[in-house]
């Protein structure tokens, strides 16, 4: 199934000329009404594959497949009119060889609308990132802490203290070099990314990274307050939407088993009651 693709108003370019200009806004997304939300006040949504973790209950973004991806990806962008939908390749998707990543970016692109994807890693996925850049693919790089190594990297810690600045600012260099339009950092120290930020001619737009990034990003059941499993350092809740919900249906709860709910307003009678007769 292929989805058609509607010229939009913001497209990889335009991101890439936003370096050193006013802040990029991005949230994730991963259904229609929050996309249309986000829609109205951002600059990207984007579909990560933290979906796993926020809507599907997972433990990891490692189980996230390319259905889920597709599934979510085509109702963001049916959602999106005038910002850019961006859509995460799953762990185990792109890793193996160039030609893998293309085959599942180009199904990512065409089953969904989306005019870009994302992937995770530096220097070593470079080949790859250049490979996709050139066949027409536009990819948003991610470094730094990058979940779906979470395994390899010992935990969801900051990247690039201790000795490890010269191999984050190299997988910079080297996504940059390969052709990304745009570089995610994920907490990264605040020095470090501010370092990058001017190093690179593209713009970074950080998550955990410090106020220098060239944009911010966050995830959308963060910062409304739905998620509540964990929150990391970097999230500020603008909202309490998790407990609001929670009061609701609390309240909800409560006024069926006393029987308030529904009153004669949300009820059908047996009978229409007849108009009057016209004076
Ligand atoms: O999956 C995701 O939501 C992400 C962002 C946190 C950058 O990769």
């Amino acid at each position: 199934m292929s989805a058609s693709s509607p010229v939009r108003s913001v497209l990889p370019a335009d991101i890439l000329a936003r370096k050193g200009g006013t802040p990029i806004v991005c949230l994730t997304a991963y259904t229609t009404p929050v996309a249309r939300i986000v829609d109205a006040h951002c600059d990207i949504a984007l579909v990560g594959d933290s979906v796993g973790m926020v809507l599907h209950g997972m433990p990891s973004t490692l189980g996230v497949t390319m259905e889920m991806m597709i599934l979510h990806g085509r109702a963001v962008v049916r959602g999106c009119q005038k910002s850019m939908p961006v859509i995460d390749m799953p762990f185990g998707s792109y890793e193996e060889c160039p030609a893998q990543a293309y085959r599942n970016a180009a199904r990512l692109m065409a089953e969904t609308g989306a005019p870009a994807v994302k992937l995770e890693g530096g220097a070593h996925m470079a080949e790859t990132i250049a490979f996709l850049t050139k066949r027409g693919v536009p990819v948003m790089a991610h470094i730094g802490l990058t979940p779906q190594s979470v395994n390899t990297l010992g935990g969801y810690k900051v990247v690039g203290r201790d000795g490890e600045a010269d191999s984050v600012m190299a997988d910079a260099e080297a996504v940059q070099a390969a052709g990304a339009f745009s570089v995610v950092l994920e907490k990264v120290p605040e020095g470090l990314a501010s370092r990058i930020t001017q190093r690179l001619s593209i713009p970074t737009i950080g998550i955990g990274a410090g106020l220098r990034c060239d944009g911010q990003i966050l995830v959308v059941d963060d910062m409304l307050g739905l998620f509540t499993e964990f929150r990391p350092k970097f999230v500020k809740r603008y909202g309490e939407l998790g407990r609001a919900a929670d009061e609701a249906i609390a309240a909800y709860a409560a006024e069926v088993r006393s029987r308030a709910f529904p009153a004669a307003e949300h009820a059908f009678a047996d009978v229409l009651p007849t108009k009057g007769p016209k004076s």
